[in-house]
């Protein structure tokens, strides 16, 4: 079965966790074993990172960047880059802003960690109905990709 991770920073409303949740819904309908982390409850252990097959990304908007854990998560993966495991693997984003949005430049960061699968899902405030619907395509379209790789 294929190992997803949806690892996401949530904290103020609650907003990215529900988008991180239907990223998991959907990559589950893909046929793919998820696991999520709210990185504002802990820091990812980067050793656990080789389990998985592919990634979700999720972040609110701090300050026109991602969130410091975020970072965190990419800081840790550089350094444990060239160990095996911690190879290139389909990824996907989403991002929840109050109103800016300017923190979708820093995603690009992402794409160290491999090939990006669809667009970046971009929310202001509350998720809609229509956005959820997105995050939820997102991740069956993950969820695919990663199955045919593999
Ligand atoms: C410390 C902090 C900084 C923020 N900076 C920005 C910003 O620069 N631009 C923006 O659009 N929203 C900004 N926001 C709003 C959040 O991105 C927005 O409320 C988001 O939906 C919160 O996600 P969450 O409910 O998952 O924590 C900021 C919020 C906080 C708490």
């Amino acid at each position: 079965m294929v190992q997803a991770l949806v690892l996401y920073h949530s904290q103020e409303h609650g907003n990215t966790k529900r988008m991180a949740e239907a990223v998991a819904e959907g990559l589950r309908k893909g046929g793919c074993e998820v696991t999520l982390h709210n990185a504002n409850q802990g820091r990812f252990p980067i050793e656990n990172y080789p389990k998985y097959d592919c990634v979700a990304l999720g972040s609110p908007d701090y300050y026109s960047y991602m969130a410091g854990t975020m970072k965190t998560f990419l800081d840790d993966w550089y350094i444990s880059r060239n160990k095996p495991g911690y190879h290139v693997r389909p990824y996907a984003a989403f991002l929840s802003h109050g109103g800016g949005g300017r923190a979708k430049e820093s995603f690009s960061l992402f794409t160290r960690l491999g090939s990006q699968v669809g667009k970046i899902v971009i929310s202001y405030g509350s998720p809609s109905e229509e956005i959820l619907k997105e995050c939820i395509k997102l991740g069956s379209d993950l969820a695919k990709t990663t199955s045919n790789t593999r």
